[in-house]
């Protein structure tokens, strides 16, 4: 068994141990939900907890595959989504609301604005004497660990049968300084052998220094540049972000010209013919919707594994992962792994 898990606040502490055992629990998970007695004994597992979804910054796909996943185990889900429904209109501290959330449940999942939030509820939780696990589900421009973890997992899976992550070049465009998954996710391929970044953003939106100096660290190769056609016939992966126009300021991003960082039909024909594209979604103009037929496509597919990811995580937390791998051999036949 890899490490354990608690807090998951960024990607530290996840070493390639663990991920590789949360990559194998999703899969082993995906297989037993598809039969109605693996369902029905994974909604078993822990029908006595509660889970709190704390989302004042507003989400869709983080909001409801956790809010999926609690119930896919049988957790029972309170949330805020709405801080003008919280006590935090009349004064409430932030500190003091997630106090009181502990109260209640089990596990807290929560986004936020602001970039440290996170830490600071897991900090307070660690000083309070029934603390709750503190997942991160994005803090303002920093960090989106699980999303790191789930787009880890849709990587495997598409090149599991030519050798998974290790090797691969890897090229994330658009608005890099402000995306919180590409943060998290370069931060991640620390634990991955032999792979190159190549970092594909208009000079204002460029990944900021701490993850260049974090890469240099961990020696990660990367390269940047804004011309999307020099780089693209080198990719085994495109990780396409949209420009984060909600953290403008004085609409910077309104004069930038996206139309050269984005994917369509007329630039395919340059990618490898198994090469894969991600994005973490929602998406703008920068993903053609004509592109989601060609079978490169993997964002709609990287949707669907984030729920099961965070099945595994909240499986890990809970520390019931040896039950799943016991349940594996008593409900699924003997085989391959599903596809
Ligand atoms: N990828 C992602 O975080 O999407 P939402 O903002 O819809 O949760």
């Amino acid at each position: 068994m890899a490490g354990q898990l608690f807090h998951v606040i960024d990607t530290q502490g996840f070493d390639r141990p663990l991920l590789d055992e949360l990559c194998e629990l999703t899969t082993r998970l995906r297989g037993i939900a598809k039969t109605q007695e693996g369902a029905l004994a994974l909604q078993q597992l822990l029908p006595h907890a509660r889970a709190m979804l704390y989302f004042p910054q507003p989400s869709t796909r983080t909001f409801l595959s956790f809010n999926n996943a609690c119930h896919v185990l049988g957790i029972r889900t309170s949330e805020i989504r709405d801080p003008a429904t919280s006590s935090e209109v009349k004064g409430e501290t932030f500190d003091d609301s997630l106090r009181t959330f502990s109260s209640y449940v089990d596990v807290i999942v929560m986004r936020t604005p602001e970039a440290g939030y996170a830490a600071r509820a897991a900090a307070l939780m660690d000083r309070i004497p029934r603390p709750v696990p503190i997942i991160n589900a994005g803090s303002g421009k920093d960090q989106h660990p699980t999303q790191a973890l789930l787009d880890v997992y849709t990587l495997e899976r598409s090149f599991s049968l030519r050798g998974g992550i290790d090797g691969k070049v890897i090229g994330m465009m658009g608005d890099l300084k402000r995306g919180r998954t590409v943060r998290s996710l370069c931060s991640m391929m620390r634990n991955y052998r032999g792979v190159r970044l190549i970092f594909i953003a208009p000079e204002p939106f460029a990944m900021e220094p701490d993850i260049k100096a974090q890469l240099a660290r961990h020696g990660i190769p990367f390269t940047e540049t804004a011309r999307l056609a020099e780089a693209l016939p080198a990719l085994d992966a495109l990780y396409v972000t949209r420009m984060q126009t909600e953290w403008d300021t004085a609409g910077e991003s309104r004069s930038m010209d996206y139309g050269q960082f984005s994917i369509h039909p007329g630039n395919l024909r340059q990618l490898k013919a198994d090469a894969i594209i991600m994005h973490p979604l929602p998406r703008g103009p920068e993903i053609d919707p004509a592109v989601d037929n060609d079978p490169r496509a993997m964002y709609w597919r990287q949707e669907r594994n984030g729920m099961w990811m965070r099945v595994a995580i909240l499986l890990k937390i809970f520390r019931l992962e040896d039950r799943i791998f016991s349940l594996a051999s008593e409900v699924l036949p003997a085989g391959p792994d599903p596809p």
